[in-house]
């Protein structure tokens, strides 16, 4: 239902509920700055309760500030359910992979049930209150209500298969595949632009020289995308610390591969393939000197692009 394609369109439409969650976490840490000394942030969980708040607002339709109520009941569970990076969740995982029936039988689940709960019903209550004020939003809630509407009456499906807890159970898995890709990639590029402060200079003044064309201090999404080099220094993020370690894609139809040894493999209509993104990023074959970060890679004169 979701694609990433429609994920990336969709970002343009909810770009000012973005922008106003990095004012809330900016205003936050200039008020603490101003009220107390200089102070030290977890990169890691600044980053996180940010997300948290920018998934709650263009995902749940709730408008939640985790830096000043840090302790809110929809953070704790939205970033408990998602900790993709846990041992618990990969042992229940492997576990769910190898053999379902025993896990099903011994009741064990792959997210924990409560917390899938609070945020069903975060979501149910939030498209229960819109349809009786009949308001319209600009966030996954209101976009999926519109596809399954419009798809459940054009494919004429049941509405157990377009129900309100189908929606639900989306916004949740947005939850679970947008945090941890994001938070990983961010984590990396502080780590980087730590560790290459010229970088940190140029990206920072690249920022500046957009400094004039905001308008009431705000970004928009057009300024957003001409600051290039900031694409360069993602993009080169991406490469060296990808958010997923490989992909996986189903053969359909049958395909023998022939490598420079000249070995073949056969691949088979059906076979699951894993391809290994860390494997080709890390690969001076593609990437001359892969252990440096260098956004030089991506720019437009560069023989990667
Ligand atoms: C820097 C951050 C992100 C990275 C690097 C990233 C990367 C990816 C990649 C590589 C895929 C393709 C997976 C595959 O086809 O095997 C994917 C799929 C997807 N992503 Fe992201 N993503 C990011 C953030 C997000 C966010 C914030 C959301 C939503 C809130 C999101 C929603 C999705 C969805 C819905 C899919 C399709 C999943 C599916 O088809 O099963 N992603 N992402």
């Amino acid at each position: 239902m979701i694609t990433p394609s429609q994920t990336s369109s969709k970002v343009r439409l909810m770009f000012d509920s973005i922008n106003d969650i990095c004012h809330q976490v900016v205003d936050f840490l200039k008020a603490e700055s101003i009220e107390t000394n200089p102070k030290a942030y977890e990169v890691g969980d600044l980053f996180a309760r940010s997300l948290i708040d920018i998934l709650g607002a263009c995902v749940f339709g709730i408008k939640v500030d985790s830096f000043k109520e840090s302790n809110n009941t929809y953070y704790k569970n939205a970033k408990e359910i998602s900790c993709l990076a846990s041992l618990g969740f990969n042992v229940r995982m492997i576990g769910g992979a190898i053999c379902p029936k025993l896990m099903k039988f011994l009741g064990i689940n792959l997210l924990n049930v409560d917390k899938v709960e609070f945020l069903k019903n975060l979501v149910l209550s939030n498209i229960k209150t819109r349809r009786s004020t009949k308001a319209k939003h600009s966030d996954f809630i209101q976009f999926l209500s519109d596809v399954h509407e419009k798809e459940g009456i054009n494919q004429n499906l049941t509405s157990s298969e377009f129900s309100d807890d189908n929606i639900a159970y989306e916004c949740i898995f947005l939850l679970l595949v947008g945090l941890e890709a994001t938070t990983s990639v961010l984590n990396f590029l502080a780590y980087e632009l730590a560790k290459n402060p010229l970088i940190q200079e140029k990206l920072f003044e690249e920022i500046q020289t957009f400094r004039e064309e905001l308008k009431e201090g705000k970004l928009s999404y057009e300024i957003l995308l001409n600051m290039k080099y900031l694409d360069m220094v993602v993009s080169e993020g991406l490469r060296k610390w990808p958010s997923f370690a490989y992909h996986d894609r189903i053969c359909t139809k049958d395909y023998t591969m022939e490598y420079e040894t000249g070995k073949t493999y056969t691949f088979n209509k059906g076979d699951v393939i894993w391809i290994p993104f860390v494997d080709y990023h890390r690969n001076p074959k593609y990437f001359l000197h892969p252990e440096n970060f260098d956004p030089e890679r991506f720019s437009r004169k560069s023989s990667f692009n």
